[in-house]
């Protein structure tokens, strides 16, 4: 079902430029993506990242496999794909400046454990950023998503979009300088 994710018409109601263009990193960041899919928003993102890299993780192998295809010939190296599930991520703490997720939320089933583990493996002050949109069967609403992550320490930090199609950036708290840049 990987081409419902593909179809032309998605980015007139969420573009990968504006989910790109959502999350706050440096050139030099380390970023992680949770249920890359078939890479639909991965390209843009791993472009803006040219001198860090894009991790891409799926519970899927055929997912990343396709993920992987799309980038390698969009002509991106910055990235590595790892197959797991979301409640136990295989990295050290804080090996992450950010994380993103687009409709996956709603689909993790053990969402305190992902949650968790997002903790985990940000580092301080890194950015947590949930992108959810209509009609994907399993939608969140961004007032919910924030209760959730709130209830894990995340201090949300700005909606962005509308009701039926929105980012919400959220920041795990800590001491110092932001590690997500402007
Ligand atoms: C609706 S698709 C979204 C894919 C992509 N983010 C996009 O927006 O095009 C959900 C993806 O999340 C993955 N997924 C679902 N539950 C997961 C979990 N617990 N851990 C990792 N990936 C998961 C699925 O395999 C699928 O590729």
């Amino acid at each position: 079902m990987s081409w419902v994710l593909d179809l032309p018409g998605r980015g007139l109601i969420m573009s990968a430029r504006t989910v790109a263009g959502r999350l706050p990193v440096r050139p030099d960041a380390q970023v992680l993506e949770v249920g890359s899919g078939s890479g639909y928003y991965s390209v843009e993102v791993a472009r803006r990242i040219p001198d860090g890299t894009l991790t891409l993780l799926d519970i899927q192998p055929e997912m990343l496999a396709k993920c992987a295809a799309k980038l390698t010939s969009a002509g991106l190296e910055n990235f590595t794909t790892r197959q797991a599930d979301g409640k136990s991520l295989p990295f050290d703490d804080g090996s992450f400046d950010a994380l993103f997720l687009v409709t996956v939320f709603g689909e993790i089933a053990e969402r305190d454990a992902f949650l968790r583990e997002a903790d985990r493996v940000l580092r301080p002050n890194g950015l947590l950023s949930i992108t959810e949109h209509h009609p994907d069967p399993d939608f969140e609403p961004a007032h919910e998503v924030a209760e959730c992550l709130k209830a894990h320490g995340f201090v949300p930090l700005q909606t962005l979009g509308w009701r039926w199609a929105y980012t919400l950036n959220a920041s795990k708290p800590g001491v110092g300088e932001s590690q997500v840049g402007h």
